[in-house]
C-alpha cells in the first residue's frame, strides 16, 4: 500500500494568513463548500462523505458517512435532529482540536453547517473542553461574524465542559450537555437514534467535521486517493514528549513514525535514544523503539499491536522508567474513572496500588502476575472504553518492558529513580492519593 503525497487540508491557508477573520477565510475560498453543499442537497453530501472514506478522528475511527446515514430522515422521526461536535479533547498527548479551533474556526463552522445540512439537523452544539477558554472565545467570535454575515442557517450553541476526561466519551458528553452528571449511557441505543434529549444525533470530532469542507471541495473520490486504502486523507498528528520540535503536523495516513519523529520533529531531544512510542494518545498500547518504521494508519497500527486512536504521538527516550510511566498514566485513568461500573472503578485503583508497590520496591513477583490478572478482569467488562484502555496499556507496558518490571521487584525499588526523566512527575491530585497510603497497608 503506497501512500500518496498529500496537500495540507484541515489547516490549509493557516500558515499564510490569519484565518480567524471571516474576510481572510473567505479570501482563501472559505464557505464556498457550504454553498456547493446547499446546491448538492442532503443525500449527495452524504454520498460524497461516504465516498471519501473518512473515518472519525476522535479515536474509534468509525466511518463518518456510514454514521451520518444512520440518522433517520426528518419525516421518519417525530423528534428534532441534532449535530454535536466533540471538542472535549482531554486525552493526554492530544492537542490537535485546539489548533483547529484556534486557527481555522471558520472551517469548523463551515463543516458543522455542511454536516448539519447533510443530516437535516435542526440545531448544532459544540462541546468544548473547559480549559480551552481561549479556543472557545476565538470560536465564539468567529461564530458571531459568520452569523452576522448570514452564513449560519442552522443555529450553533457553544457549551463549555467543566473538566472531565469522561465527558469526551460521546454518551457522557450528551448527558453533560443535558445538564446531568457526565457518565456514559449503555449502548445500544446509539446516539444516531437516541442521542441528545433522546433525539437522533450525529456526534463527530472537531477534526472530522473540519475536514468536511475539503471533502466537498475536492469531491469524495479525490479525497479518498489521499493516504492509504482504508485510512484515507490527512491526519493532524500531535507530536510531543522527548522530541526536538513537538507540535501538530498534518500528514497523510501511512506516514511512518520515523518520518514524523525524525523529519518533522527533528529527532529525539538532547541526543538521547528512542525507547518507546505512545502511538495514539495515552489510551493506546505502547510500541517499542524497533517499531519506528510502522506506518501510521488503522491497519498497520493494529498489526503492530496498537491503535492510531487520536493520532497523538508521545516520544519516550531511554531515561524513562516504564513502571513510573505506567503508574503515572494509571493515576490519570483512576482519577478520571466516572465510577459507574465496578471493574473500572475498582480495577483502576488496584492497578494503581500494585504499580506503586512495584515502583517503590514493595511488590513480590506474584504481584506482577496479579497486575496482569487485574488487567484481564477489567478487559471487556466495562461500560465504556475508559477502563479497558487502562488495562490494555498496563498489559502492553509489561509485555514490552517485562525485564524492567522484574528488576524493580528483584532490586527492591526503581533501578533508575535517580535519573529517570519521569521521577517527580506527579498528577495534580497526587497528594490526594498520598493521603490513602494508610488504607493500602493491607494490600
Ligand atoms: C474516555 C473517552 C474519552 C473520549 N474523548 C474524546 C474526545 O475528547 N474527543 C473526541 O472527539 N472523541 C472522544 N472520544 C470518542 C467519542 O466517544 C466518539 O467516538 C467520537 O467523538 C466520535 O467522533 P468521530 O467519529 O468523529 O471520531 C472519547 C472516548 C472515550 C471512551
Ligand atoms: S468504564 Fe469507567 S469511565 Fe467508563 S462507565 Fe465504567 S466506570 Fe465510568
Amino acid at each position: 500500500m503506497a501512500k500518496t503525497a498529500s496537500p495540507v487540508l484541515v489547516l490549509a491557508g493557516a500558515e499564510a494568513g490569519d484565518l480567524r477573520a471571516l474576510e481572510d477565510y473567505r479570501r482563501a475560498g472559505g464557505y464556498a463548500s457550504l454553498e456547493q453543499a446547499r446546491k448538492l442537497g442532503s443525500e449527495r453530501v452524504i454520498a460524497e462523505i461516504k465516498e471519501s472514506g473518512i473515518r472519525g478522528r476522535g479515536g474509534a475511527g468509525f466511518p463518518m458517512g456510514q454514521k451520518a446515514s444512520f440518522i433517520p430522515a426528518p419525516e421518519k422521526t417525530a423528534k428534532p435532529i441534532y449535530l454535536v461536535v466533540n471538542a472535549d479533547e482531554s486525552e493526554p498527548g492530544a492537542f490537535k482540536d485546539r489548533e483547529i479551533i484556534e486557527r481555522v474556526p471558520h472551517r469548523l463552522i463551515e463543516g458543522m453547517q455542511i454536516a448539519a445540512l447533510a443530516i437535516q439537523a435542526e440545531a448544532c452544539f459544540i462541546y468544548i473542553r473547559g480549559e480551552y477558554l481561549t479556543g472557545s472565545e476565538i470560536f465564539a467570535a468567529a461564530l458571531a461574524e459568520a452569523e452576522a454575515a448570514g452564513l449560519v442557517g442552522i443555529p450553533i450553541t457553544v457549551h463549555r465542559g467543566a473538566g472531565a476526561y469522561i465527558c469526551g466519551e460521546e454518551t457522557a458528553l450528551l448527558e453533560s450537555l443535558e445538564g446531568k452528571r457526565g457518565q456514559p449511557r449503555s449502548k445500544p441505543p446509539f446516539p444516531a437514534l437516541v442521542g441528545l434529549y433522546d433525539s437522533p444525533t450525529l456526534i463527530n470530532n472537531v477534526e472530522t467535521i473540519a475536514t468536511v469542507p475539503k471533502i466537498i471541495e475536492l469531491g469524495g473520490a479525490a479525497y479518498a486517493k489521499i493516504g492509504v486504502a482504508g485510512s484515507t486523507g490527512t491526519r493532524l498528528f500531535s507530536l510531543s514528549g522527548n522530541v526536538v520540535r513537538g507540535g501538530n503536523y498534518e500528514l497523510p495516513h501511512g506516514t511512518t513514525f520515523r518520518e514524523l519523529i525524525e523529519d518533522c520533529g527533528g529527532g529525539i531531544s538532547e541526543g538521547r535514544k528512542l525507547k518507546a512510542i505512545i502511538p495514539g494518545g495515552s489510551s493506546t498500547p505502547i510500541l517499542g523503539a524497533d517499531q519506528i518504521d510502522t506506518p501510521m494508519d488503522y491497519a498497520s497500527m493494529e498489526k503492530a499491536g496498537s491503535f492510531i486512536g487520536s493520532a497523538s504521538v508521545i516520544v519516550i527516550d531511554d531515561r524513562a522508567c516504564m513502571v513510573q510511566l505506567a503508574l503515572r498514566l494509571t493515576q490519570f485513568y483512576m482519577n478520571e474513572s466516572c465510577g459507574k461500573c465496578t471493574p473500572c472503578r475498582e480495577g483502576t485503583r488496584w492497578l494503581e496500588m500494585i504499580l506503586r508497590k512495584i515502583e517503590e520496591g514493595r511488590a513480590s513477583r506474584a504481584e506482577l502476575d496479579l497486575l496482569l490478572d487485574v488487567c484481564d478482569r477489567i478487559l471487556g467488562n466495562c461500560l465504556c472504553p475508559l477502563g479497558d484502555s487502562n488495562a490494555m496499556i498496563v498489559a502492553s507496558y509489561v509485555r514490552h518492558f517485562r525485564a524492567e518490571f522484574e528488576a524493580h521487584v528483584e532490586k527492591g525499588g526503581c533501578p533508575v529513580a535517580a535519573t529517570s526523566s519521569l521521577t517527580g512527575v506527579r498528577s495534580p491530585v497526587d497528594e490526594l492519593y498520598r493521603g490513602r497510603v494508610g488504607q493500602e497497608a493491607a494490600l
